[in-house]
């Protein structure tokens, strides 16, 4: 699957005012390719990912095109079946459900679609590559925050997805835990998986064919 990115812009709207986060982005991603998305806080990165996983709107005149396929294009029910085929996110704030535990916080995203017991398997898989067999009972608020970014990863993975989207997957990690964590993510992009991937850790931003640095409200780079 490939990804386009044309021209995309980013205003929000708040209380009357406007603010252009993201002005005219443009890269393409080939399938099995790694990007990595670089730029201070606030310049953008979160923005960037959402909008490219659909779940912001964009300016107008922006296009985001997977394959042949317009993401602005798509209706609401489209985008999300769209997003459980092919997509996984891992969120900068993890976004776990603070009422269910661990293994279910993972199963969730297949769970009305799949055979309970494959999708807890594959859970369980997931969450045993992650080094958190011992806490599949465990509720967010009894995980560390390492732990709690390790059950995002897995929960990112479940879907086994064509792209993988990962906003700062190893800021709270220890450094062991965070090269274990990019050993998968390497491993998962050598079997084909594409990765998009926001770092402000130095070590990291040279993986992958291509970084992308966003300057703060400022006409964004292509580096190669
Ligand atoms: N929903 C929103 N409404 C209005 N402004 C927003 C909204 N979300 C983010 N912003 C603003 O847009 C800018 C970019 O935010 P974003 O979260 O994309 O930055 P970032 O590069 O991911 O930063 P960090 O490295 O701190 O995670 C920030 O200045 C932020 O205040
Ligand atoms: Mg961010």
């Amino acid at each position: 699957m490939k990804l386009e990115v044309r021209n995309l812009s980013k205003t929000y709207r708040t209380a009357g005012r406007e603010l252009k986060v993201l002005r005219n982005i443009n890269f393409s991603l080939k399938e099995g390719e790694w990007l990595t998305v670089i730029g201070r806080s606030g310049s953008g990165k979160t923005t960037l990912l959402k909008c490219i996983a659909g779940l912001l709107s964009v300016d107008e005149g922006s296009i985001i095109r997977y394959d042949h396929w317009s993401i602005q294009d798509g209706k609401e029910e489209e985008l999300q079946a769209f997003r459980r085929e092919n997509l996984g996110f891992i969120y900068q704030d993890y976004q776990l459900f603070d009422q269910f535990r661990c293994e279910l916080n993972v199963m969730l995203p297949l769970l009305p679609f799949e055979k309970k017991e494959n999708v807890r398997e594959k859970a369980r898989s997931l969450l045993e590559k992650v080094h958190l067999s011992d806490r599949l009972e465990h509720f967010p608020h009894q995980l560390s925050g390492g732990e709690k970014q390790r059950v995002a990863i897995a929960r990112a993975l479940i879907n086994d997805p064509k792209l993988l989207i990962c906003d700062e997957p190893t800021g709270n990690l220890d450094e062991r835990s965070r090269d274990e964590i990019i050993e998968l993510l390497l491993k998962l992009n050598n079997e084909g998986t594409s990765i998009i991937f926001v770092t402000h850790d130095r070590d990291l931003m040279k993986l992958g064919q291509q970084t992308l640095q966003l300057k703060e409200s400022m006409i964004s780079n292509y580096l190669q």
